[in-house]
């Protein structure tokens, strides 16, 4: 499947029941939709009012140092009074908040109730270790209860939490330490994923051998094998929540609507991960009505959101989001096929999903095992399905729709970024749908798709992808570095200021939105989002390689997958030892979610005259396509 190969099809159209739109939240997009343009002040100010605020806002939005936007101005709050103490007051603290359940078959479960006394407990742990608000704290953990016990902990105590996906290794995880100059880290033993351990702890060690500003780190205990635990250094999460300290009494901080919330750290174009800044105010008023708007969230659901917490997938709509709407959720630890490939079907049945929210590589690589795995299972609790990551191909999605939705079930295919913070282009329940497009913007949002002056493209025209207008839960800065903020996503429409996204779109006749992937040196791998330089420089690092140059190849299942040229040392030979011993240095360097499937020793990489790699001419070459303009090629 080739980015070219998803052709805008407007002939095909999946159309909602009565019975849906009647029960939908928003049963008329158009007109709700031109309300929020009309009134986005208006529009934006009235959604805040539905949570709780300490003390209101004066302003709604204050554009005046754009685009540096800030949001509800003034206004005092903290994302866990509305993710959690608000519930305490109400008949919802006995609401189960959380089921999760670990790959090993372990079954945990949390009411409002518990949640908060256990994020109470350890927001206690973290002040008596010093951490105070504005301090930056950093979680590398796998997917427990714990993760978001300690990002509400966080969040709690107005500390700025930094988490990083478990998928990610050594010298990736000392880089964003260093960014984020993180005194405190917060890990777990290992992660259970495929019946192997993910070793976790020995990861944080050696990251902190490189990056050694972390003065203390907990450690939860999950797997359970031999860890090296570093006096003085390092604790056990269990032996700290024992003490007197982990009262299950604590107060939340008062938070400035625009206090810092979260880094998140995602790849663009250079090599050093970008730490993308979102805040407590916008971010819980976007977050919260965009699930509720797009998933119809109603008190008896569960909703399920297969991602991990680690990323924005997770922290918005894991953590905050359906927390906040005091909705039951379910975490899953593992991977989706083990031990047999129902093992996402079975818990569907189970615990009687309601909505399930995942992304097309998960969807491809389960269709792959053919139709008599979920058909043996009792899916008919599930109402509505979501996609998110990364293009949905129509057989994918038409898979989804029928073999899982037993073509009840819309599809909810959400476009949007860690820099938007949430849902940007996507369905609402009552609209009609056309498989591999996100339909059209959410109310409050304007998009559009245009050429390099600027100008809108013509219907079926690829374009750039470009956001008008600001929205409460867009990013507010690039970590430490508000030059790159600028340079990265309003220099290229600056007099206009626009958001460029990176990505590249059309929209057909009826205004429909089709993504077409990335413009720019990311590539999504199975959804994951990594950067050729961070890559490059990881394959460089290695004593063999003089010069390495990344691309992504389409794949069935992967969406792409990694392929890397390599110019090695003088006096190096490649071979296929050479081959392996490069995966695993990019493994133990970078993380496992990043090793190229296929390296290739070169003698030479297409460049411009200016040095530039021409990715665009390897990918030509890899694929077996023209080349196309090799004007600027060096020789
Ligand atoms: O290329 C788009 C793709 O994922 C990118 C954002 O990646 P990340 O920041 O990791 O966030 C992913 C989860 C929100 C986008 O620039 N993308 C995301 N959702 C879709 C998508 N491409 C097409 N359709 C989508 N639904």
């Amino acid at each position: 499947m080739s980015d070219k190969e998803f052709q805008t099809n407007t002939s095909e159209w999946f159309y909602p029941t009565e019975d849906i739109i009647k029960n939908a939240h928003i049963p008329d997009y158009d007109t709700v939709y031109q309300q929020a343009i009309d009134d986005p002040i208006g529009f934006w100010g009235e959604q805040a009012e539905s949570l709780e605020w300490y003390q209101k806002w004066d302003q709604v939005l204050d554009d005046s140092n754009a685009p540096f936007y800030k949001w509800f101005i003034g206004g005092k709050t903290n994302i866990v009074l509305n993710a959690l103490d608000r519930h305490q007051k109400t008949w919802r603290r006995n609401k189960i908040a959380i089921i999760w359940e670990g790959e090993d078959g372990e079954k945990r479960s949390f009411s409002y109730w518990r949640l908060n006394q256990e994020v109470c407990k350890f927001a206690n742990v973290l002040r008596s270790m010093g951490v105070r608000k504005g301090d930056t704290v950093t979680i590398y953990m796998g997917r427990t209860p714990e993760i978001v016990i300690a990002m509400l902990a966080c969040a709690k105590v107005g500390a700025i939490h930094s988490v990083i996906y478990g998928g990610f290794s050594e010298q990736a995880i000392a880089d964003r330490i260093e960014d984020a100059k993180s005194r405190v880290l917060i890990t777990s033993d290992g992660a259970w994923l495929r019946g192997q351990i993910v070793p976790l702890k020995n990861n944080v060690d050696q990251a902190i051998d490189r990056s050694p500003i972390v003065e203390h780190v907990i450690v939860v205990k999950r797997t359970g094998q031999d860890v090296t635990m570093v006096q003085g250094r390092d604790y056990w999460y269990h032996d700290l929540m024992a003490l007197p300290i982990a009262s299950t009494r604590c107060e939340t901080e008062v938070m400035d609507a625009e206090d810092p919330l979260f880094i998140l750290y995602t790849s663009g174009t250079t090599g050093k991960p970008k730490g993308i800044l979102h805040t407590h105010g916008g971010y819980q008023v976007y977050t919260s009505t965009t699930l509720n708007w797009v998933f119809d969230i109603k008190d008896d659901d569960r909703w399920w959101c297969a991602a991990d917490p680690g990323w924005i997938t997770g922290h918005s709509y894991i953590v905050y989001a359906p927390l906040i709407l005091g909705a039951t959720s379910i975490i899953y630890e593992g991977a989706p096929t083990y031990p047999y490939p129902d093992r996402w079907w079975r818990i569907v049945e189970d615990y009687g999903v309601t909505i399930l929210y995942t992304a097309p590589t998960a969807i491809r690589g389960l269709m792959r095992f053919g139709d008599a795995w979920p058909n043996r299972r009792d899916l008919s609790s599930l109402r509505l399905l979501g996609s998110v990551g990364e293009p949905i191909n129509p057989e994918a999605w038409k898979w989804f729709y029928n073999v899982i939705g037993k073509g009840r079930c819309p599809i909810m295919d959400t476009w949007w970024q860690t820099e938007t913070g949430g849902f940007m282009i996507t369905p609402v329940p009552s609209v009609g749908l056309k498989p591999g497009s996100a339909t059209r913007p959410f109310p409050g949002i304007v998009v559009d798709v245009v050429d390099e002056d600027g100008n809108t493209c013509a219907p079926n025209e690829d374009g750039k992808l470009v956001i008008k207008t600001p929205w409460p839960s867009m990013l507010r800065t690039v970590w430490g570095d508000d030059q790159r903020y600028l340079n990265q996503y309003w220099a290229a429409y600056k007099d206009k200021g626009w958001y460029l996204a990176g990505d590249s779109a059309r929209k057909d006749d009826d205004g429909y939105i089709w993504v077409i992937g990335r413009i720019d040196d990311v590539i999504k791998v199975s959804g994951y989002r990594l950067g050729t330089a961070e890559i490059e420089s990881g394959l460089v690092s290695h004593h063999a390689v003089a010069e390495a140059a990344v691309i992504g190849v389409p794949d069935e299942v992967k969406g792409n997958i990694i392929y890397a040229y390599c110019i090695l040392v003088a006096g190096q030979t490649g071979s296929d030892d050479l081959v392996k011993a490069l995966r695993e240095h990019i493994r133990h360097e970078v993380g496992p979610i990043a090793m190229p499937s296929k390296i290739e020793f070169v003698d030479k990489l297409p460049k411009t005259r200016s040095g530039k790699i021409m990715r665009r001419v390897l990918k030509a070459r890899a694929m077996g396509l023209p080349e196309g303009d090799l004007s600027t090629l060096e020789d």
